[in-house]
């Protein structure tokens, strides 16, 4: 009975002192455990009378039950000092300050690009596109430029092999949309994207650059659509007191074809350094379509007119926000990027 006593204080001492839940395992399977000092005074029974038996038997499970509860209380304890501390050390003070994420801001072309859609999908068009790897089929022979026309040399581009080259205008779309169409209107699309030409980097051209597209075909389509379209374009990009005016010019894919100039928004038409004191900037080419690229489309020039005009974004971006060179658009350079930053 004194060894059992004894078994018991020390387990319970040890139990106490224990501080982590392997080293209370440890001591279940020794005080518990078949090899323990418990098992080991229970084989002393053997020799006891039956009346010494009963009570010594009761008092072992007694102790057994007590070392028992004990581990198990020990590790309620140990399990939730093991919690608070993880909570402890992974608490967030919320009331730290933050860093400041850096945002982004919309690249004017895009800003630009975002006003076109907006306004023309607001009109009823909707957004076309077309690969920028072309053929020369699309490219030139669709839009009435066959080989050999002068008009290639205007616009030569960048070839992959003796078909296919990088497009040097958003036109091919013209003749994409209208043969996807197969010869049934209305049509009413604009395309915004890349478009390339050998032309010599300076502070206003550029080898890449991009362009919008817009193309209308329906019956009974006149001029005046086509300037009331492009007066709506003036004043929803430059202001609402802008004035267009149409001058004669050619491309091989309109007839007649237009140079359209916008009454400057920087001087109000009085003459300035941005207009070159004409009043007048020359903003875009447009046209009717011309009754051959029509023809080759798949549409019934009797049946079928449209207009086009084609759009260079970033000469619309430099006149809007007064940039003065075009390789800013590609520099990625933060300080001409961040002026146009969100200020929400
Ligand atoms: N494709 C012409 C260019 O790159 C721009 C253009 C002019 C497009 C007149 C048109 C148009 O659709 O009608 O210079």
């Amino acid at each position: 009975m004194d060894e059992l006593l004894k078994i018991k204080e020390e387990a319970l001492s040890k139990i106490t002192v224990c501080t982590s839940l392997k080293d209370l395992n440890d001591l279940r399977v020794f005080y518990l455990g078949k090899k323990g000092p418990m098992q080991a005074a229970m084989r002393s029974m053997k020799d006891m009378s039956k009346e010494e038996r009963a009570s010594f038997g009761q008092v072992s499970n007694k102790v057994k039950q007590e070392i028992t509860q004990a581990i198990e209380d020990k590790k309620v304890a140990l399990e939730e000092a093991e919690m608070n501390e993880k909570l402890k050390n992974e608490t967030i003070d919320i009331t730290l300050p933050s860093h400041v994420l850096p945002l982004g801001s919309i690249h004017p072309l895009s800003m630009i690009r975002e006003e076109l859609e907006d306004l023309f999908v607001g009109m009823g068009y909707s957004v076309a596109e077309g690969p920028e790897v072309e053929t020369d089929h699309y490219n030139f022979e669709l839009m009435n430029i066959p080989a050999g026309h002068p008009a290639r040399d205007m616009t030569d581009t960048f070839y992959i092999n003796d078909t296919l080259l990088m497009r040097c205008h958003t036109s091919p779309v013209q003749a994409r949309t209208m043969l996807e169409a197969k010869g049934k209107g209305p049509i009413k699309i604009i395309c915004p994207g890349k478009t390339y030409r050998r032309d010599d980097d300076d502070a206003t051209h550029s080898h890449q650059f991009s362009q919008c597209e817009g193309l209308v075909i329906d019956k009974n389509i006149t001029m005046a659509d086509l300037k009331g379209t492009l007066e709506l374009f003036a004043k929803k990009m430059f202001g609402e007191k802008r004035e267009i005016r149409l001058r004669p010019s050619y491309f091989p894919f309109t007839e007649p074809s237009v140079e359209v100039d916008i009454s400057c928004h920087n001087c109000d038409g009085k003459g300035c350094p941005m207009c070159k004191y004409t009043g007048w900037i020359e903003v875009l080419g447009a046209g009717m379509v011309n009754p051959k690229v029509l023809e080759m489309c798949g549409f019934d020039p009797e049946v079928y007119q449209g207009f086009a005009f084609g759009i260079g974004l970033e000469r619309v971006a430099m006149l809007k926000y007064g940039i003065d060179n075009i390789r800013n658009f590609y520099s990625d350079d933060l300080r001409f990027l961040n002026q146009f930053a969100r200020k929400d």
